[in-house]
This record gives structure tokens, C-alpha cells and sequence, in this order.
């Protein structure tokens, strides 16, 4: 693939919340892991464990466990939670509950201070995630990032049986999206991208750094 064709993957690529039915196939799922598996990690450590599951029975029980939190959380802030609902969460063809190793960072004996060691851990997890996703959208298949709050994560351990010391990180759903949603916006790389020295009269006001979904 010529770098013209990685981009319209990567443009392709959105977070897709609402499914049809569809299976993803065997060989489709096993391509989209493929590509985790190629992600690059820090000492090459490969810190991801991901439990992979087609259960519809399983995947209803995540969408309760989310819908159950999201209820709790808006009793206590209605205007922030209000419209927002995970029902997508366990609706799909195959979930994948994306666990990290972190045993795996004692590998990083140049790198000392925790938060730097997490740092490698997060980002190495990541890197698999957003492989698998572009791999998904180069499929036609929908996927999104569903973070695992601390709210839900015991609930969602126990439904896996995720053991310690393992970290539950990420839900990502794959399936079929109902439809293709629009693309979000984006910054312009004139905003972002600063040459040879950080320029701060670019960076945003305050005002314009605003939460989702209003950005
Ligand atoms: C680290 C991370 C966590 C995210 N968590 C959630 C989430 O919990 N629920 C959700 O619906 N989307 C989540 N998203 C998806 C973002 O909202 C989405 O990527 C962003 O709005 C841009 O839209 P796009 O993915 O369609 O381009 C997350 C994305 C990232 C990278």
C-alpha cells in the first residue's frame, strides 16, 4: 500500500457507535490482532494481554455493567451525563477487553521514575489498540475506544476473570456500523505543529480547549 492509501485508512478510521448485525470473521479478527501484534512497544516489551470474546450473553452483562454506571454517574451530574449512553459498549460482533502486563515494566532498567515507566506501558498499549483499529476501518469494520473508568473495572474483571496483576485498560467493540458517522474535526496542522522551537502565542486559549462532545 502506498502511503495515499494509509492515510484514506487512517481518515477512515471513526469511532462508531451504533452497529448492525454482522459477523466479523474468523480470518478478519485474526488480521485486526495481526496487526497488534505489530505495534511497536517500549523495549519491545509487548505489554498487551487481550480477551477476545464473541459471548452475547458476556457482552450484554458489559453493557449493563456500563448503562448501571452511567446511571449512578448522573444522578450526581445530570448535565454532563445527560444523552449519553454506552449502550454500544457490548453490541457487536466481537469485544475485545485490552489488559496490560505490568510486570513487563521491569524491562525498562534505563527508565527509573514510575510515571515514566507508565508512560511506556500506556503508550505501548495504545499503539496496539489504534493498530488494530486502522486495520478494522482498512476491513470496513467499525470500532471505539471504551475507556474502563475505575467505576467499572472490578465488575468487568470479574465477568473475565482478569487476573492480578494484570490492568484492565480499554473495551474496543468490532463490528458492523449502522451507519459510517462523519468525521469530527480536526486542528490544523499549522495549529499543532510547532517548527524548531515550541511558539506559545499558538497554543489555545483556555476558552477553546473544550470537552467532548462539543469539540
Ligand atoms: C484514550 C481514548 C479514550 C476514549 N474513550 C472513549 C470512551 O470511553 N467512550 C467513547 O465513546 N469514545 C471514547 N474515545 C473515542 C473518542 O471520543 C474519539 O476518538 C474522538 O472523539 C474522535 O472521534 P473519531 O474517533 O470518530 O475520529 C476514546 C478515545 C481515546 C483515544
Amino acid at each position: 500500500m502506498n502511503s495515499a492509501g494509509l492515510l484514506q485508512v487512517i481518515k477512515k478510521r471513526r469511532s462508531v457507535r451504533v452497529y448492525k448485525a454482522g459477523k466479523v470473521a474468523d480470518k478478519q479478527l485474526e488480521t485486526i490482532l495481526e496487526a497488534g501484534r505489530w505495534a511497536p512497544s517500549g523495549a519491545n516489551t509487548q505489554p498487551w494481554e487481550f480477551v477476545v470474546t464473541r459471548d452475547r450473553g458476556k457482552m450484554k452483562k458489559v453493557r449493563r455493567i456500563y448503562d448501571n454506571e452511567w446511571k449512578e454517574r448522573k444522578k450526581e451530574d445530570p448535565i454532563h451525563y445527560k444523552g449519553l449512553k454506552k449502550d454500544y459498549v457490548g453490541d457487536v460482533s466481537v469485544l475485545v477487553l485490552v489488559c496490560g502486563d505490568p510486570r513487563t515494566k521491569q524491562v525498562y532498567l534505563t527508565t527509573r521514575q514510575p510515571g515514566d515507566r507508565e508512560k511506556l506501558f500506556q503508550a505501548s498499549i495504545a499503539n496496539a489498540v489504534e493498530h488494530m483499529m486502522l486495520m478494522a476501518a482498512s476491513m470496513g469494520l467499525g470500532t471505539v475506544w471504551v475507556s474502563v473508568r475505575e467505576e467499572v473495572e472490578p465488575e468487568l474483571r470479574e465477568l473475565f476473570k482478569v487476573p492480578q496483576p494484570l490492568r484492565l485498560l480499554w473495551v474496543v467493540p468490532i463490528g458492523h456500523a449502522k451507519s459510517w458517522p462523519k468525521a469530527k474535526p480536526r486542528r490544523k496542522i499549522s495549529d499543532f505543529a510547532h517548527r524548531e522551537l515550541c511558539n506559545p502565542k499558538k497554543l489555545r486559549q483556555d476558552s477553546a480547549i473544550r470537552p467532548w462532545p462539543k469539540s
